[in-house]
């Protein structure tokens, strides 16, 4: 097991050294994050993911990030359509790597904060503290009503999720038989044994959208995750710098991550090519189609250019900023985003564990040349 002590700081950086701290997003669902219909897209078996953990535990990759997905997006290969549920899967992992922590995803309002509670602190004993929380407070309105469950309207989709994070919180407190009374949720004489693994509680990140979505963040989480602006360094930085201090007025501290699809390779020009194979040529454009009606973008609502190009980014890793480039060009993005002020990155790839040992040899040495990263540890 990992030598630091599972202090709140610590659990906050991933028990990491790092400046610049990188996890992988998305390898619990087959397809990953890639909309693609090439051969050698992710499959997200048990196997192909315990495997890919303990590479990146060894290689020093931060965190694994999963999504809790109940329905896949249908088209050719139904993108995302075969899922590990992500509790699962990270109690599995943590008991399978070392260092690296390992999220599992929420829906907050399809389970009572109690089991969830357990849920979280059960996976962070078996992790010895590496566990991590990530809180979705609503989404894909077919999953919910796959539960039977109807979606509040936004504003009360956070209201509730408040409560929710309060009393998950208070589970994880020394408060005994603690009653609950809120507009939503009411909790008598609760009690939830045993603690979160050595006096901490694990890392909470979201990553809402909306104002209402960035508010939570700053009232309850250690972590945001935002898109990154493309447009400029000093965009991001601005958007950093005010989430961090709205975060800061209320006493706490936040660190910012966003969200990037990873193809490196030994030159331009190959990276590129791959790119534009698997996230063009070869995309599942049949699943994007269905991504966009989900999301109920169309021409008609949003003008034809920007459905356009909304197309395309979800094609690409869903949104994700693209990396495409050699090891240089990959290494010198990621210190721009980490000059932007944002603490990390979470990442997907089309083939996680093929892709990884090559980034791994090739761009996280870069990135401790240039102080981001230090060595492994033995
Ligand atoms: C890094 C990241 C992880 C996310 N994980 C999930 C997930 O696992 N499941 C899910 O349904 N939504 C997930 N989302 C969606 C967000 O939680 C959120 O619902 C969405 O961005 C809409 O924001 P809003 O609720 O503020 O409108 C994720 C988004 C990002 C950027």
């Amino acid at each position: 097991m990992h030598m630091r002590a599972p202090t709140q700081a610590n659990r906050n950086s991933f028990y990491s050294d790092n400046k610049f701290i990188i996890g992988l997003f998305g390898a619990n669902c087959s397809s990953g994050r890639a909309v693609t219909l090439v051969d050698e897209r992710w499959g997200g078996s048990w196997r192909e993911g315990r495997a890919l953990a303990q590479m990146a535990d060894e290689v020093g990759i931060d965190f694994m990030l999963p999504i809790g997905r109940w329905k896949g997006y249908g088209g050719d290969t139904d993108y995302q359509g075969a899922t590990l549920e992500t509790f699962n899967w990270a109690s599995g992992l943590l008991a399978s790597t070392k260092r690296i922590t390992v999220f599992g995803t929420i829906h907050a309002p399809l389970f009572n904060p109690i089991m969830a509670a357990k849920m979280c602190v059960t996976a962070d004993h078996i992790g010895e503290g590496r566990f991590g929380l990530n809180i979705v407070c609503g989404w894909n309105e077919g999953e919910f009503e796959m539960f039977g469950v109807s979606q509040r309207d936004h504003d009360n989709r956070y209201k509730y999720a408040q409560e929710w994070v309060e009393v998950v919180k208070k589970c994880w407190s020394n408060e005994d038989d603690f009653t609950y009374e809120g507009e939503f949720l009411q909790h008598r004489k609760t009690r939830s044994k045993p603690k979160p693994w050595g006096g901490s509680r694990p890392v909470i990140m979201n990553a809402g959208a909306s104002d209402d979505g960035k508010a939570f963040a700053v009232r309850n989480c250690d972590a945001f995750f935002t898109q990154a602006n493309r447009e400029s360094v000093e965009g991001m930085q601005k958007r950093v710098l005010d989430l961090k201090a709205d975060a800061r007025a209320l006493g706490r501290d936040m660190e910012i991550y966003t969200v990037g699809v990873v193809t490196c390779r030994p030159t331009m020009k190959e990276a590129q090519e791959y790119y534009h194979y698997a996230a063009v040529e070869r995309a599942d454009w049949s699943a994007v189609d269905s991504i966009m009606a989900i999301k109920g973008l169309t021409p008609e609502n949003m003008g034809k250019e920007a459905f356009e190009l909304r197309r395309s980014q979800f094609a690409n890793g869903m949104g994700g900023l693209p990396l495409t480039g050699d090891p240089d060009y990959v290494a010198d993005q990621l210190i721009r985003l980490s000059e932007s002020g944002l603490r990390g990155l979470a990442c997907s790839m089309v083939n996680y564990s093929a892709e990884l040992p090559y980034f791994a040899q090739e761009v996280l040495p870069r990135l401790e040349k240039r102080g981001l990263r230090a060595p492994v540890r033995a």
